[in-house]
């Protein structure tokens, strides 16, 4: 069976948002909105796999919904909603808990990096966070799933994940007169120059809500143009210039960042970008990323905070949201429901 493109996404509402989830994922979102039928999502269950302080989750479901808005997502043309609206993700998400095997899990470097050595402490949420992962992704049957390249482990995850339930209720598919491959094998689209935006102040580390190396080590989407400036200013470097052609950033993380970000946030390749500041040194580069930076996320933030002081417009446009959703997801599983032998 041949399905229809669909693309499905999600950011976890966990944490003030940053440059990489900006150019790994939101920025990358908008343009798709002109070649598929997209659903874009705030993770707000995969947000509570950890603790979060309830004044806080909402602040952050409501500011992440506005990055989106601010962004340039469209929520007539696009789905946008919050995951706990609808209830199916958790639904579909225990059958997966059924389907996939604990070594899967324990094979996810995000579970060891985040458990550590103190697995037992952790939340059953964390550990089971992929089957919900899955849910999220085939409730829809999307075929294309935006991410950065930290994702990667757990998209394969989800190929694995439909590929065991296809083969284990293949009878039960055929039986109901269901598509051999019920569920799709998703793709991951993890493209551009910026899959994996680094810490500014460590090159071996990725930008994250919780680096924690130095305040100076993430570009917050609400840093005010000083903030931005003085963190590029004091980004970590090299003392060589630029290279002129892409092999010379190899074995130079950090130069190879800031390269990065630039291509990213111009819609250029970082070929591109170096064939005009090759042989160029940090002392001229960082300049022209700090404004290139501030001119393209200033305004965002300028209109970030707009859609903040309008709560019950976010509110109303991730209910509607949720209504579309909820309609699509409920059609999977009334499928899914009789493919178990679940009795209704
Ligand atoms: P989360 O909330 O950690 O991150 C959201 C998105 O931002 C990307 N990202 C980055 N990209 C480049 N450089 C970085 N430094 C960087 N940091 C974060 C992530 O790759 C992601 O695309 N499990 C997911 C959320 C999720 C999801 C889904 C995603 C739940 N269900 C279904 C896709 C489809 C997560 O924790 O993302």
């Amino acid at each position: 069976m041949t399905f229809t493109p669909r693309v499905f996404s999600g950011i976890k509402p966990s944490g003030d948002l940053h440059l990489g989830n900006y150019l790994g994922a939101i920025r990358r979102f908008v343009p798709m909105q002109d070649t598929h039928d997209c659903i874009y999502c705030v993770v707000d269950m995969h947000a509570i796999t950890v603790w979060q302080d309830p004044a806080e989750l909402r602040r952050w479901t409501l500011e992440l919904t506005a990055a989106y808005l601010a962004a340039g997502l469209d929520p007539k043309r696009t789905i946008l909603f919050n995951q706990s609206q609808v209830y199916q993700h958790a639904e579909l998400a225990w059958i997966f808990n059924c389907v996939a095997r604990m070594g899967w899990m324990n094979r996810m470097t995000q579970w060891k990096d985040k458990a550590g050595k103190n697995a037992e402490a952790q939340s059953v949420g964390l550990f089971a966070y992929p089957a919900l992962m899955a849910a999220d992704i085939l409730l829809y049957k999307a075929t294309h799933v935006p991410v950065g390249e930290d994702q990667k482990q757990h998209l394969e995850l989800t190929r694995d994940i439909a590929q065991k339930f296809n083969n284990d209720f293949s009878a039960s598919i055929a039986a109901h007169g269901l598509d051999a491959d019920y569920f799709p094998l998703t793709e991951p689209v993890i493209t551009g120059a910026a899959t994996r935006v680094r810490s500014l102040r460590d090159g071996a580390k990725k930008m994250s809500k919780s680096e924690s190396s130095s305040d100076m080590a993430t570009i917050y989407l609400m840093d005010d143009a000083d903030m931005i400036a003085k963190k590029i200013k004091k980004a970590k470097s090299d003392p060589e210039p630029l290279p002129s052609e892409e092999v010379g950033l190899k074995e130079r993380p950090e130069a190879d960042n800031l390269v990065g970000i630039f291509a990213a946030l111009s819609d250029r390749t970082k070929a591109d970008v170096l064939s005009e500041f090759g042989g160029q040194g940090f002392g001229a580069f960082k300049p022209a990323l700090a404004d290139l930076a501030v001119s393209v996320l200033g305004p965002m933030a300028a209109e970030m905070r707009r859609y903040v002081s309008d709560p019950a417009e976010i509110e109303r446009i991730l209910g509607d949201g949720a209504t579309r959703a909820g309609a699509i997801a409920e059609q999977t599983m009334a499928e899914v429901r009789k493919i178990i032998g679940f009795v209704r």
